[in-house]
């Protein structure tokens, strides 16, 4: 990183580091040698504390699916503070907010609305734990569903602790989660039908759930294998657990209705979040109505509360972005972005002769050093971390901002137009460049 382009970005950091543990208040904030802090974004765009311009391809970890600041949610949210936050009685808001939920997701017999996909994430474990009357979730190696104890397990774990990859052993992802998450928390490598197969039948009456990313964009882009999502939702209907497609990425990018529309594999719970409202801090899980009559007041048993729970604010703002992808019309640029995108990459490394590979989903994707296809979390670690490390600096460098790890996801939003495709084209080529005369292809 180039300190003189970051002064202001330095001296915020000391600052923040005598009121803020770390100097960030999400650990994947940080950087070496210090974190960008941001001041301003806007459609396309994200200027630093320094005034630095650049492209975003993080948005907010995808949580921006139309853009930033999209006028019509910005106006619905300025109208929407003259109604009030929450008074702890049910807006009338939130009604509409399901009912297009409803209409619009295959799975969404019932809805419930939460803050964070963490939050809808718990409550979906809660849910298929009271539903099912057993307690352990399998989830996948390289996954990540949140900072929720039981599954804040395996989603990086180190290679060296991990076990063989046809068996992979639960790793605790932190210090201070509840005990006996190793042995309740068991780990299924994607795309791996013989092995999650195994692995599902040996604990097959224990499992309340399966909870599973159906594009696993926590290792960067890895899309299901032709009928691995249609497997599992057969194993877990034989044996009586509950499937969750944990959609907060893939959800409203895939299809109007998500990954399961898009897949054509309908799960027993779902939970959305980040692009749901464009980034406003709402979440929800919806389902099967049977399942989710698990948390009625008063014929469920499972508890579900949460004062912010359907704000006005964030509900408003999911009102317009709903109606905007609803009709299927932002997610075809979306895909079609990143087609484009990854059409004039293949050319590049072809042209270059590099071993690389960008993976694509829906206006997402991940650049990787390699030769194969990434399929799994440890495909995705196996590939050369020093090749990207120089291409995302050169990427920083021609003012595209993509995050410092190659195990992570990128992308695109309605506000990225063909120019700025074309302007991130350049810088990977730029990029690329730079990677074959440091490290000689
Ligand atoms: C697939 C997935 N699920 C759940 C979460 C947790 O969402 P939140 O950060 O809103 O708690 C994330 C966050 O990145 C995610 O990528």
């Amino acid at each position: 990183m180039v300190s003189g382009r970051f002064s202001r970005s330095m001296m915020l950091f000391e600052e923040a580091n005598r009121y803020v543990a770390g100097g960030v208040h999400s650990n994947f904030r940080y950087r070496e040698p210090h974190p960008i802090y941001f001041s301003r974004a806007r459609g396309s765009r994200i200027w630093d504390v320094d005034g630095n311009e650049y492209i975003d391809c993080v948005i907010n970890m995808g949580a921006c699916i139309l853009g930033h600041g999209y006028p019509k949610v910005v106006d619905a949210v300025k109208d929407a503070l003259d109604y009030g936050l929450t008074v702890g009685l049910e807006p009338d808001i939130g009604v509409e907010v399901s009912k297009q939920l409803s209409r619009m997701i295959p799975s969404a017999e019932s809805v419930r609305f939460s803050n964070t996909g963490t939050e809808a994430v718990m409550h979906a474990i809660h849910i298929a734990r009271g539903f099912t009357g057993r307690y352990k979730i399998a989830k996948l190696e390289g996954g990540y569903n949140g900072w929720y104890d039981y599954v804040l397990v395996s989603s990086h774990p180190s290679i060296d602790k991990a076990g063989p990859p046809d068996e992979p052993v639960p790793i605790p992802e932190s210090a201070g989660l509840a005990r006996g998450v190793a042995e309740n928390v068991v780990i299924i490598p994607f795309n791996n039908i013989e092995a999650t197969e195994r692995i599902i039948s040996n604990h097959r009456d224990e499992l309340a759930a399966i909870i599973v990313e159906p594009v696993m964009f926590n290792s960067g882009c890895i899309l299901p294998r032709e009928g691995y999502l249609e497997f599992l939702r057969k194993i877990t209907r034989e044996h009586g657990i509950v499937l969750i497609f944990d959609e907060v990425i893939t959800g409203f990018r895939s299809a109007p209705g998500g990954a399961q529309e898009y897949f054509g594999v309908t799960p027993d719970l779902s939970v959305f979040g980040k692009a749901i409202a464009n980034g406003f801090a709402l979440s929800a899980v919806v389902g099967k109505r049977e399942v989710m009559e698990s948390v009625h007041p008063k014929r469920g048993k499972v508890a579900y509360a949460g004062t912010y729970n359907s704000n006005y604010i964030s509900l408003a703002a999911a009102r317009v972005v709903l109606e905007e992808l609803r009709d299927g019309k932002v997610q075809k640029y979306l895909h079609e972005a990143g087609a484009k995108l990854a059409k004039m990459f293949s050319e590049m490394i072809e042209e270059l002769n590099i071993k690389a590979r960008i993976q694509h989903f829906a206006g997402k994707f991940q650049v990787y050093f390699t030769d194969r296809e990434v399929v799994d979390y440890r495909s995705a670690l196996a590939c050369d971390s020093r090749k990207y490390s120089v291409f995302q600096e050169s990427m920083l460098n021609s003012r595209i901002y993509m995050l410092p790890f190659h195990t992570i996801h990128h992308g695109v939003t309605l506000a990225h137009t063909e120019h700025d495709l074309e302007s991130i084209s350049s810088a990977m080529r730029r990029a690329l460049k730079e990677v074959k005369d440091r490290f000689a292809g």
